[in-house]
């Protein structure tokens, strides 16, 4: 059987999670987050209240930190240095902090070269930002997946909502077109579509349709061989 690595890059919320766990769970795969990877470094660069041009503690702070990924009651858990801190990453806050942090060139480096270690033997979906472009240039299959900024920022209101935060769409909305600015602007690894990455707009697509789409180019080019 051959396992393959297949990369889903694109924007906040454009569903790249959701299919990339169900496509892990329907070949066997596992499936590694990315974006939590740099949520959990800027969780742990806030809690020792270190600032992003203090390099030299940026450096000590990846050298000395664990990051893995459990499953625990069918969830996928991202586990910081022993601890769980799957909750804590996903506040607007934390959100903000690491798309800044996700700019600093050592924390790419440092977490890149996890990402690879990670994946290196194949049978993984993973999923980001730069997977298809810097972290596995030659991942056998990769996608582009996106949707219009008011359909991305109604599923992360919801989300939200749906952990008891109070906040305003219109806050939500405007957090993640800075946050979309960011990411594709900074100097080191933008978000960009690979070459050869399948795009895929969910904006008007059911889930299943998206993982449908997905499976059957998969099929269509790996057939029985995954
Ligand atoms: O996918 P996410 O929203 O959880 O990602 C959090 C931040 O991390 C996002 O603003 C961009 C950054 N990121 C990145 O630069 N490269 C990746 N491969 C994944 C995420």
């Amino acid at each position: 059987m051959q396992k393959l690595v297949i990369a889903i890059d694109g924007p906040s919320a454009a569903g790249k999670s959701t299919v990339g766990k169900m496509l892990a769970k329907k070949l066997n795969y596992i499936y590694i987050d990315t974006g939590a990877m740099y949520r959990a470094i800027a969780l742990k660069l806030q809690r020792n209240d270190i600032s992003l041009d203090d390099l030299s503690n940026i450096e000590n702070i990846l050298k000395h930190s664990t990051i893995n990924f459990i499953r625990k009651n069918d969830e996928l858990r991202i586990i910081l240095d022993g601890e769980d801190v799957s909750p804590e990453i996903r506040t607007p806050l934390i959100s903000k902090m690491a798309s800044d942090a996700s700019a600093v060139p050592i924390v790419r480096t440092c977490l890149v070269k996890m990402q690879q270690e990670m994946g290196e033997a194949g049978g993984v979906v993973m999923d980001g930002r730069d997977i298809g472009t810097v972290v596995f240039p030659g991942a056998e299959c990769k996608f582009f997946l996106d949707a219009s900024l008011d359909e991305r920022a109604r599923r992360r209101f919801k989300e939200l909502q749906e952990q008891g935060l109070a906040v305003e769409f219109s806050q939500v909305r405007r957090e993640m077109e800075q946050r979309d600015h960011n990411d594709s602007t900074r100097a080191h690894s933008p978000l960009r579509k690979a070459v050869d990455a399948i795009s895929i707009d969910t904006t008007d697509l059911e889930l299943e349709a998206v993982i449908q789409k997905m499976w059957d180019l998969i099929i269509s080019r790996y057939g029985i061989r995954i």
